[in-house]
């Protein structure tokens, strides 16, 4: 173990100096990043994974203005909490930082607790989250590797190893983990773990790290070697899976001469089921596979409603998946709509249209993106 670290930390002083001396000077200013609580520091861990800052400093800012503690997220409903996160994608993370807020207080009184194993059973805490909340939260010595930390750690050692498998993953968080029992980064963790982090971010990045800039350029490794576009090794990525769906946006007009509640036109949504990916979002009702248009057009038309020409295909991307999905504009009567038959969805409503392109409106942004291209 300690020979995996020896290269790495032969001038370890002053190499500490040179990365802990940048992170002062140039980070970015983060909203959690100012005394966070425990707490502040789980939300945007959390929303950080899979998400861009830039995505998610105003969602933290609003997360916090609602919830400013944990005691307050343990008693929303799931509904208002995934409303909240629409548009962040991958939802089990506000599922389970719900759960975690509700385990908070049931066995810890209300007081995130700072010790591994009691993190680790939180609901949705690996060993990421764990070494994020231990060291940026409670200045403890725990190491922490996301792919920017991996990145930036394999490159400076110019390890030729993949951290994206096990024997490669376990060698750079040994070397994370040997960095935290060096005197300057252990006497500032959470400084020492966001600085590798913001490293990655923003100089030691994948495809064009900006190498001049970089406060460890001198003891980079791989740059030395001109090895800093191959380490990491590429990534060979799956193709996507495609699937293909088709959705009705079923808008019923304003009620002439009604009062304000009844003035905006108002689009029916379906709530996802519990067992699938969007678990507990709204969207239009939609069908996915080869047949989808010829499927949906034929359960519009047995609620006697008449389907306009499709639009689209839209294209959404996400990880491992690309959806090419056309959009079936109805317009009917408001008096045409509480007849409409479930389309196998377990609940379903009526919502303004302003209302559900809102940004706490609990709808997938796949599925705010087919209301735009309509209304
Ligand atoms: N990515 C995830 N968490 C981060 C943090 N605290 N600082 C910089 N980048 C991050």
């Amino acid at each position: 173990m300690a020979n995996d670290a020896e290269p790495l930390l032969a001038d370890a002083p002053q190499q500490a100096t040179a990365l802990l001396g940048w992170y002062v000077r140039q980070q970015r200013r983060l909203p959690w990043r100012n005394a966070p609580s425990p707490y502040a520091v789980l939300v945007s861990e959390l929303m950080l994974q899979q998400t861009r800052v830039e995505t998610v400093i105003d969602y933290f800012n609003r997360w916090l203005a609602r919830w400013p503690t944990v005691a307050d997220l343990a008693l929303a409903t799931q509904a208002d909490v995934l409303a909240m996160w629409t548009g962040l994608g991958y939802y089990n993370r506000a599922r389970n930082l719900h759960a975690a807020a509700q385990a908070v207080m049931a066995q810890h009184g209300g007081a995130m607790p700072a010790d591994e194993a009691s993190l680790r059973a939180l609901p949705g805490l690996g060993p990421y989250t764990v070494g994020a909340v231990r060291s940026i939260a409670f200045g403890l010595p725990a190491a922490l590797v996301d792919g920017n930390v991996a990145r930036v750690l394999s490159r400076w050692t110019a390890f030729a190893g993949d951290p994206n498998q096990p024997k490669g993953r376990a060698h750079i968080w040994r070397l994370a983990e040997a960095w935290l029992r060096e005197p300057l980064p252990r006497a500032q963790p959470s400084a020492w773990n966001q600085a590798l982090m913001e490293l990655g971010a923003t100089v030691c990045t994948p495809r064009s790290p900006d190498c001049p800039s970089c406060p460890v350029l001198a003891h980079c490794k791989a740059r030395a070697q001109g090895l800093e576009l191959g380490i990491p090794p590429v990534r060979q990525k799956a193709a996507p899976q495609l699937v293909r769906a088709a959705y009705a946006v079923i808008v019923a007009d304003p009620v002439l001469g009604a009062g304000v509640a009844d003035s905006a036109p108002v689009v029916l949504l379906g709530r996802r089921p519990d067992d699938v990916r969007w678990a507990g979002l709204w969207e239009p009702p939609g069908v996915e596979g080869l047949d989808c248009l010829d499927v949906l057009h034929a359960r519009l038309r047995a609620e006697g409603l008449e389907p306009s020409a499709p639009l689209g295909p839209i294209v959404h991307i996400l990880t491992h998946r690309r959806y090419e999905v056309l959009v079936v504009p109805v317009h009917c009567s408001r008096d045409a709509l509480p007849q409409l038959a479930a389309f196998g969805y377990p609940e379903l409503r009526l919502q303004t249209v302003p209302d559900a392109l809102g940004k706490e409106s609990g709808l997938s942004r796949l599925a705010q993106k087919l209301l735009e291209l309509v209304v």
